[in-house]
């Protein structure tokens, strides 16, 4: 049986590898300098990196973004050589919408990776626009079993759908029900974009229905509104909305420069466009617990675990690198400290 949820998730993958725009390397974090520090006072060997995030400790604030799942072998590679990876660096990882694993089954054992990563932080996932669809606090929780998942993210994806003519676009009363699902699913829920970031408006009215997780993933990186774009073109649709909207959003740093007020409340993720350990830091900087990459481990993912071990090594080394070039020995003393940037250059366009 052909299904058009289970064969949309391989369609991604050949769209993300044929097309290099569709990462659209905004750069936007080196718009943000640091306060280098010629005397760190610090053995470089001394350097923290590790966080507590949901419970557990992870060895550096590291998130494989969530991204796949689904009835292909290539796809269940993807996900067990992310898990392995995960498991042996200690990072959290995500996986993709688990939307498929209700109309094809046979996607199930995608998910089931809990005994590839026995420790770490794995993270569960679904539209939140499919609670306006029939999907219910019962589904939520099958998708967080399936994983034995510490959390359930619940992506906002408003520009993706409307750009599909097949798309669900009601996006009414949301609010309320992300709140409802917060308060009874047994695990935390992390609202998340998927690269149009989430706005000071949106926060505001996620922290007043109880959330308490929310990942920014905003523009500069993965643009989905392009990956739509493609699509449609090889289709009969008429002709699509995905070019003139592919550089829509808020960029990432801006996004979490508006989370800032909230910190007290949220656990902050900073996701869109990050593309190494530097990039990490800084958004650490402005206030994000946790970092999370996507596309960049796509193409490892497909070859084997080490090949993610290695891309996970490299971000770590980097942001270990940059901590002791700024002088900071462990995580709480980079986490939101202002004082460690010279110039951002979004801020200063702003005031
Ligand atoms: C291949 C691929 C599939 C994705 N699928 C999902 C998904 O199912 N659910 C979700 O919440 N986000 C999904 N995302 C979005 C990512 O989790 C992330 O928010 C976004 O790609 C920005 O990160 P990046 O710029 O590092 O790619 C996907 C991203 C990629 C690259």
């Amino acid at each position: 049986m052909t299904d058009i949820t289970n064969e949309r998730k391989i369609e991604h993958i050949e769209i993300i590898r044929s097309d290099k725009d569709v990462d659209r390397r905004k750069y936007y974090f080196d718009e943000i300098s640091l306060v280098h520090r010629a005397l760190p006072e610090l053995n470089l060997s001394a350097v923290d990196p590790s966080v507590g995030f949901l419970g557990k400790q992870l060895s550096f604030p590291l998130l494989i973004s969530s991204m796949t799942g689904g009835d292909h072998d290539v796809i269940s590679k993807i996900n067990r050589n992310m898990a392995i990876a995960a498991e042996a660096t200690g990072v959290a990882m995500g996986v993709g919408s688990q939307r498929v694993m209700f109309t094809n089954p046979a996607a199930t054992s995608s998910f089931e990776i809990r005994n590839d990563a026995p420790n770490t932080v794995l993270l569960a996932n679904l539209g939140a626009v499919q609670l306006n669809c029939g999907f219910d606090l019962e589904k939520c929780q099958s998708a967080v079993d399936t994983l034995q998942a510490d959390g359930l993210c619940l992506h906002l994806n408003p520009l993706q759908e409307a750009v599909q003519p097949e798309g669900d676009v009601d996006f009414s009363g949301l609010s309320d029900k992300i709140g409802y699902i917060a308060e009874h699913l047994g695990r935390p829920v992390i609202v998340k974009e998927i690269g149009c970031g989430i706005s000071a408006v949106d926060a505001e009215l996620l922290v007043s229905r109880g959330i308490k997780y929310i990942d920014v993933a905003g523009s500069g990186g993965t643009s989905w509104s392009r990956i739509e774009h493609y699509r449609q073109a090889s289709g009969d649709s008429p002709e699509s909305a995905g070019i003139a909207f592919q550089d829509w959003g808020i960029p990432t740093p801006v996004a979490l420069e508006s989370m800032r007020p909230y910190l007290k409340k949220i656990t902050v993720i900073g996701s869109g466009g990050i593309r190494n350990g530097i990039d990490m830091v800084k958004a650490v900087i402005l206030g994000a617990t946790v970092c999370g990459l996507a596309s960049p481990f796509l193409e490892p993912a497909k070859k084997s675990p080490e090949d993610v071990i290695r891309l996970i090594r490299k971000l770590r080394h980097e942001f270990i690198m940059a901590m002791f070039l700024l002088g900071i020995k462990d995580f709480e003393s980079l986490h939101n400290n202002s004082s460690l940037v010279l110039n951002n250059n979004f801020k200063n366009q702003r005031h």
